[in-house]
């Protein structure tokens, strides 16, 4: 991580309305211990997408959403002319934060109001318009995979598949948008996409830091397995006979972490998990029939990652033997270790020192929709610290003085960029 350490800015104009707005945002699908429950396409995520719009609305945005229920509020700065779009999401885990995605949602919307008011207040001319986006099921817990709105709008996915998903209940993208009102036909003129989000990990905290320039993605692998075995007796079917997918997938699971231990370097490191596991048909007395989960790879390094992923598959072929059952590999979601555009980092950091914030640079091990925006347009990713780098929990916390420093900073960055100093209008 590179260092530079300046002080904090003091809290900028409108500091109160934003922890107003964040307050009340995050009582959509308040958790009993302190987080949110907003799943994609629930009611809950259609409510927080209904306040935003009321929220943008009555700062003069137009609403409008593309066919898989992309959110865009637009601010009409130069008629014709492409946009700047800002961003994140508004859905969470189940059990998740308050802060993941929907922080990065509100601090655009605020950025945007405030430049509104700057030229109002006669700023210079701006060259583009502004967007600000809420990307449709960035969690991919309900619907995989993760990233989903972010992905049809860059081309890597199509709407038609989109839509014809289904959740476990086999309830479709396409029902789940129609229920909750947020399905359109809009497309956007896109020149650039700045993204402002908590870390979700600790390196910021531990350097600390108030702003992180991310510099590139870790690579990332997900596998959706099945392991498919014989339903049978647990008392009375003799080891020799049986096809247990209980113990093959269980195996997987180990597999995965003794990959991270054994293929982390020094200066690479592996993360692996299994972060869903299904046992069919989970029965005391049964010997588990069939298991669907999902193993996630990642590593800095694409040559490391695929190294890993190697004798994942070579341990997946042992474990077919040893625990006598049939591992079938089904849909993935890959994206590369993969850098953010430097112009636009240096553009940062500049805002950065300018506002007297403390800033280094940053790798993410999340997936974000700049992930997948960043290989469509020029992008600029942004973090604020995590508190102990929890998240996708309920105890997540992000501290209001680093919210409202990252906010400042947004919107220091969209004026620049608003005046051609990161794209040129085509
Ligand atoms: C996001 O989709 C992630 O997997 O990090
Ligand atoms: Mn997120
Ligand atoms: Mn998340």
């Amino acid at each position: 991580m590179t260092i530079t350490t300046r002080q904090q800015a003091p809290l900028g104009s409108g500091a109160g309305a934003f922890l107003a707005d964040f307050h009340s945002m995050s009582t959509f699908g308040a958790t009993a211990g302190g987080g949110v429950d907003r799943q994609a396409g629930t009611a809950e995520d259609g409510q927080t997408r209904n306040w935003f719009r009321g929220l943008a609305e009555g700062h003069g945005f137009e609403v409008r959403y593309d066919a898989v229920g992309n959110q865009f509020a637009l601010l009409e700065l130069v008629p014709g002319a492409p946009y700047i779009a800002m961003g994140s999401h508004l859905d969470s885990q189940p059990l998740g934060g308050r802060f993941d995605g929907a922080y990065g949602v509100l601090a655009a919307v605020h950025a945007a109001i405030r430049l509104q008011q700057r030229l109002a207040a006669g700023g210079s001319a701006p060259q583009f318009n502004v967007a600000v986006v809420n990307w449709f099921n960035e969690e991919g817990c309900r619907f995989k995979p993760s990233m989903m709105g972010s992905a049809v709008f860059t081309g890597k996915l199509s709407a038609e598949h989109v839509l014809e998903t289904v959740d476990p209940r086999g309830t479709s993208v396409r029902e789940a948008l129609e229920s909750i009102g947020t399905i359109g036909d809009f497309s956007l003129d896109l020149a650039a996409y700045l993204e402002i989000h908590i870390e979700q990990g600790r390196s910021l905290e531990d350097a600390g830091l108030t702003i992180g320039l991310v510099e590139s993605t870790w690579g990332a692998n997900k596998y959706e397995f099945t392991v498919h075995g014989e339903q049978a007796h647990t008392g009375a079917t003799i080891i020799a006979d049986r096809h247990d997918a209980l113990l093959g997938a269980s195996a997987l699971v180990v597999a995965a972490r003794e990959i991270a231990d054994g293929f982390s370097t020094e200066e690479h490191a592996v993360i692996t998990s299994c972060g869903e596991f299904t046992v069919y048909p989970n029965s005391p007395v049964v010997v588990a029939s069939r298991v669907e989960l999902l193993v996630d790879l990642r590593s800095t390094d694409a040559e490391v990652l695929a190294a890993a992923d190697a004798e994942l598959h070579r341990r997946i072929a042992a474990i077919q033997q040893s625990a006598a059952v049939r591992i079938e590999q089904g849909a993935q979601h890959v994206w590369g270790a993969k850098a953010y555009d430097k112009a636009g980092m240096s553009l940062a950091a500049e805002c950065a020192a300018d506002l007297g914030l403390s800033y280094g640079t940053v790798r993410t091990l999340a997936g974000h929709d700049s992930t997948n925006l960043k290989d469509l347009v020029p992008t600029i990713m942004l973090f604020v610290p995590s508190v102990e780098g929890i998240s996708h929990n309920e105890k997540e916390l992000t501290s209001d003085d680093d919210m409202l420093a990252g906010v400042d900073l947004l919107t220091e960055l969209l004026g620049r960029v608003v005046e051609g100093a990161f794209v040129a209008v085509p």
